[in-house]
């Protein structure tokens, strides 16, 4: 079945999508569009002359009228994140970037599904939902899928097990405020804190994990790496790269992404993570997983960080 996703913004994450939704097979067309042309034209020929060893994928470098009939959408454009800094302090700029690209893109792709990964995404999120004059449904932000991510590696490393087995979850901003409900982790359906005692293989036994620690480790990834090389682009790319496979598979999928909240967990009216239901026509629905009182409270407190930014704004 053939399929076409539009890439807004061939910068390092952008064009990292791009190479892995053609390497991975995942749709038969992929548009690259950047304000800088020349770059997304070198990204799209530099990907598409590894594609003869790919599955039948066309990728060029196009402007804006050439995402008409997109299934999705990715919106990478903005400035990243440069060492030190918080995805907050991008805040403005990237609304402004955000809000020269909304009408544009709609205009010529006007059915497809967003996927906005651009930071702060949360933020950036909020703001498509509500100036885009689409269906909510059919906006996502990436958000803490990408935690999730570094957070089942993390325990799967941790406890020398197949990532497949370790279930948990990040919850809330993908920044600073975000959380682990560790109520809802489990490996194998053994909760996380109940593992090590279960195991019949003594030698496996490791030291009591630190769960705070652990937190912290997911928290801090993203500044680590920009530390280390600049930026981060593989993890988020191989993300957002599920988030698209799950919506062309047409199979309901849970994922931790970023969507308006509509009295969930008692919040409205602010974008962030939590268990969600992805399909062919966007957002299906949540799941309004049990939280203790504290994860609650950490929900909340969450989406109160959100809304103070988004207050400051001019959206
Ligand atoms: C990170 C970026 C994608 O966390 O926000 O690596």
């Amino acid at each position: 079945m053939s399929s076409k996703i539009t890439i807004v913004g061939a910068g390092s994450v952008g064009s990292t999508i791009a190479y892995t939704l053609a390497v991975s097979g995942i749709t038969s067309e992929i548009v690259m569009v950047d304000i800088n042309a020349e770059k997304s034209l070198g990204e799209a020929l530099d990907i598409r002359q590894g594609t003869p060893f790919c599955s039948p994928v066309s990728i060029y470098a196009g402007s804006y009228q050439d995402a008409k009939d997109s299934d999705i959408v990715v919106l990478t454009s903005g400035v990243a994140r440069k060492p030190g800094q918080t995805r907050l302090d991008l805040t403005q700029t990237n609304v402004n970037i955000t809000k020269t690209i909304i009408p544009e893109i709609v205009k010529y792709a006007p059915n497809a599904i967003y996927v906005i990964v651009s930071n702060p995404v949360d933020i950036l999120t909020y703001q498509f939902c509500k100036t885009a004059g689409l269906p909510e449904e059919r906006i996502i932000g990436s958000g803490t899928i990408l935690d999730t991510a570094r957070l089942r590696s993390r325990l799967a490393e941790y406890y020398n097990i197949s990532q497949q087995n370790v279930h948990a979850y990040v919850f809330g901003e993908h920044g600073d405020s975000s959380f682990v409900p560790w109520s809802l982790g489990n490996i194998s359906n053994v909760p996380i804190d109940q593992y090590s005692a279960c195991l019949t293989d003594q030698g496996k036994i490791m030291p009591e994990i630190n769960l705070d620690d652990v937190e912290n480790y997911i928290r801090k990834s993203g500044a680590k790496i920009i530390a280390r090389k600049g930026a981060t682009f593989y993890a988020v790319a191989v993300s957002v790269s599920h988030i698209c496979k799950s919506i062309l598979s047409g199979t309901d999928t849970t994922m931790t992404v970023s969507s308006m909240m509509h009295g969930e967990y008692g919040i409205e009216d602010v974008c962030m993570s939590m268990l969600t239901i992805v399909g062919r026509t966007g957002i299906k629905g949540k799941i309004i997983a049990p939280l203790t009182d504290h994860e609650k409270e950490l929900m909340v407190k969450s989406a109160n960080c959100l809304k103070d930014v988004i207050k400051q704004l001019d959206i």
